[in-house]
């Protein structure tokens, strides 16, 4: 993509055509965006807006979630300069207030408590108490949909990750748009932002002057992802375009494989009653590992 205008329209002509052949908005959608203040979710958040102006959905809010990292303060302040900016209703959420802890502390009770082999990384915890928070908060606040900033660099990371892992079922997930029918209590997930570059984002935010914070959370180096993100880079150095090439492989291959694993629904956890495709969901399997439940 070339810089300056050319490359604003097709930037947004790219994530409109995404949005409309996945059905991602309609007129009556209440949408919250999940907003860390990096440069994906603030370029969400921007675009979004101008979508609702236009009047293709009716209300947009923002969720941050504080997760007591002092390395991530930064992309907090960014989070609310740019609610403030757009004029767009923003709620604040913290780790330690709703579950007790903070990410770091929670990451040095995962370390004292478990053996040192069997300990993911700690943005894999994370993300688990993220995803509970925001479904929570979404739906105290009505939303009618969740939306994410993940990129295609993070969709073609994820796949690759799962394909590793041997995880089909959540290769089979991947998608615009992710939700459950007929649990209701889960709020559709939609990535706008699926079928743009990590870098072309970038360009995007710097261009429309969107503010954005640079911190990456102090962990991610030790994420299985990191791994993911060098390998693919590697690969689209020497052959450019692959990852378009794998995001519409990785589309092909989920489709395929939701008509194979129709028997896979999803149910209700034993303990806390959230969904859950195990019979006890990740968010109490992790409760129980840091003893906060039995
Ligand atoms: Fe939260 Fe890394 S610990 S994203
Ligand atoms: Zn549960």
């Amino acid at each position: 993509m070339k810089s300056g205008d050319g490359f604003l329209r097709i930037f947004e002509k790219r994530v409109k055509k995404n949005i409309r052949l996945n059905n991602l908005l309609s007129k009556e959608d209440r949408v919250v965006v999940a907003l860390s203040g990096g440069k994906d979710s603030a370029t969400c958040l921007y675009i979004l807006r101008k979508l609702q102006e236009k009047k293709v959905f009716k209300e947009l809010l923002a969720i941050t979630i504080d997760l007591g990292i002092p390395e991530l303060k930064k992309s907090l302040e960014k989070a609310k300069k740019i609610c403030e900016m757009l004029e767009v209703e923003h709620h604040i959420y913290s780790l330690k207030e709703v579950f007790g802890y903070s990410m770091n502390e929670i990451w040095k009770k995962i370390q004292k408590l478990s053996s040192k082999e069997s300990v993911a990384a700690p943005c894999s915890y994370c993300g688990v108490l993220r995803r509970r928070i925001l479904n929570q908060k979404a739906r105290e606040l009505k939303a009618s949909k969740i939306a994410t900033g993940h990129n295609l660099d993070d969709e073609i990371q994820t796949a690759l990750m799962n394909f590793i892992r041997g995880d089909l079922l959540r290769i089979a997930r991947l998608g615009a748009k992710t939700g459950v029918a007929n649990f209701q209590e889960f709020i559709p997930r939609i990535k706008p932002l699926r079928v743009v570059l990590e870098k072309d984002i970038e360009t995007y935010a710097k261009l429309r002057k969107i503010p954005f914070s640079r911190r990456r959370c102090p962990y991610s180096k030790l994420a299985f992802r990191n791994t993911m993100r060098l390998v693919l880079e590697e690969i689209e150095k020497e052959h450019p375009g692959s990852k378009y090439q794998l995001l519409s492989s990785v589309d092909r291959l989920a489709s395929i494989l939701r008509k194979e694993m129709k028997a896979a629904t999803a149910r209700n956890c034993k303990i806390c009653g959230e969904i859950s495709s195990q019979e006890i969901c990740k968010f109490c399997q992790l409760m129980k590992e840091l003893k906060l439940i039995k």
